[in-house]
């Protein structure tokens, strides 16, 4: 029997590979299709160690072969055919801008609704396609019944532009917020949930959490804190900017009532894509941000009038979920957390060094960050890219104080050699 369902298992993995087009021209490398023969039959973990097969996905991007990018956390990079997407899109646009872009690329809006919809695991009518996450959880956090006294509950970990647009509504109408300061990294889901359920009071309306916390990686158990939320009738928003095609689930896994996420960091859709989730029964009464003829109808359209914006770039986002589903997100998931995995373990002993993200799977994937005993953030980051070429990203915020590092699916292990070169050189400094 438990053969059985892991070929089965197998099997609805492989077929998303089989079923890919390729992605490469012959000559620079076989075809994503053809790659995905070395991994049908190996389970996620397995294929997260062929580094043949990964070799195919590194080719399918166009990166500095003289910069090791490890900042893919800020944003990343498009495969080629994700890029060659605008570019057509770009050039058919400025034939006739208008015609092409409101009559031929417009149409092709509904199809990529459904298509992110089956990578969110939700009902298209859910799901709006905007520019990114400020956007998406702008419009909620601005568009939300809330009054003076009501209460919302967030952490001082959360990003800089949720805060602001939250401390916007704070000064201009009086609602109050309540701050969850969290110790970065906690192993332990009930820490959390505990802060979480404490800083909620019988006034507290909303509560925001960060799926994954961009400063460091830490993975939030969102949905043993939404229920909490649930039984107290507080409405859950979700920050997935860092989980989406990142880690392997579904939106309605969450439990929450709005999420919101960029498409330009983990899907590497183009530039200025983003989604906007809303769950059915909450879509009337959110107000849009830029309201369209009848603000409070039940369509998730109506967070959509966005005015002129590039439809190349909108259309392009279907290449990127194609080439998404080609890997699959469970290997996917795999594979970064390997990566992560692989440089991380090799530092973690090393002399004043300090990892301040866990290594245990629930609680980390892709993204980490570390610090050394008397070196500023800053510091290291310019040795890095100075010594070594390493770009990454010196963060100091709140209570945390490291370099982050962020690799993605065509970051070669050697890059991540010359990482743990350049941190043990950094350590013993
Ligand atoms: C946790 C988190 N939320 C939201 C954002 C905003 O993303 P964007 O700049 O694409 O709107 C970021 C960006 O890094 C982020 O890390």
């Amino acid at each position: 029997m438990e053969n059985r369902r892991n070929f089965v298992k197998k099997l609805s993995v492989a077929t998303g590979a089989l079923s890919l087009v390729p992605v490469l021209t012959p000559v620079k490398a076989r075809s994503l299709s053809e790659a995905g023969k070395l991994i049908n039959d190996l389970s996620p973990a397995e294929a997260a160690r062929n580094e043949e097969y990964w070799h195919t996905i590194q080719q399918a991007y166009t990166v500095s072969p003289n910069i090791i990018n490890l900042n893919n956390g800020g944003v990343s990079p498009q495969p080629l055919i994700v890029q060659d997407a605008v570019d057509r899109y770009n050039r058919m646009s400025n034939e006739a801008p208008s015609y092409f872009m409101w009559r031929t690329l417009d149409a092709g809006r509904e199809s990529l609704r459904m298509k992110l919809a089956d990578l969110a695991g939700c009902d298209p009518e859910e799901l709006a396609i905007n520019r990114n996450a400020t956007e998406a959880l702008g419009t909620v956090i601005l568009g939300l019944n809330l009054k003076k006294g009501d209460e919302v509950v967030l952490t001082k970990q959360d990003y800089p532009n949720m805060i602001q647009a939250w401390k916007q509504r704070e000064m201009r109408e009086g609602i109050k917020l309540n701050w969850v300061n969290l110790e970065l990294p906690i192993e332990n889901d009930e820490i959390i949930v505990q802060k979480f359920k404490e800083a909620f009071t019988p006034r507290t309306k909303v509560v925001m959490i960060t799926h994954m916390i961009n400063w460091t990686g830490q993975i939030l158990p969102v949905k043993k804190i939404s229920k909490i939320a649930r039984e107290r009738g507080i409405a859950v928003l979700v920050d997935g900017a860092h989980t989406f095609a990142h880690l392997d689930y579904k939106i309605p896994d969450l439990d929450c009532d709005y999420y919101g996420t960029s498409l330009h960091k983990w899907l590497s859709a183009p530039f200025g894509s983003g989604m906007l989730y809303v769950k059915k029964d909450k879509i009337k009464d959110l107000w849009p941000l830029l309201p369209n003829q009848n603000p409070l109808i039940a369509d998730i359209r109506k967070f959509e009038v966005l005015g002129t914006r590039s439809f190349p770039i909108e259309q392009a986002i279907g290449h990127a979920v194609n080439f998404q589903n080609a890997i699959g997100n469970k290997r996917k998931e795999e594979r970064l957390r390997y990566l992560k995995n692989y440089w991380a373990e090799k530092v973690v002993h090393l002399p004043r060094v300090k990892l301040n993200t866990s290594l245990k799977p629930e609680f980390s994937c892709a993204i980490a960050n570390f610090s050394i005993e008397g070196m500023e953030p800053s510091e290291m980051d310019t040795i890095l890219f100075n010594k070594y070429k390493i770009h990454t990203s010196a963060i100091v915020w709140e209570n945390i104080k490291g370099v982050r590092v962020t690799p993605h699916v065509y970051t070669p292990l050697k890059d991540l050699d010359r990482l743990v070169d350049a941190i043990t050189f950094m350590a013993k400094k």
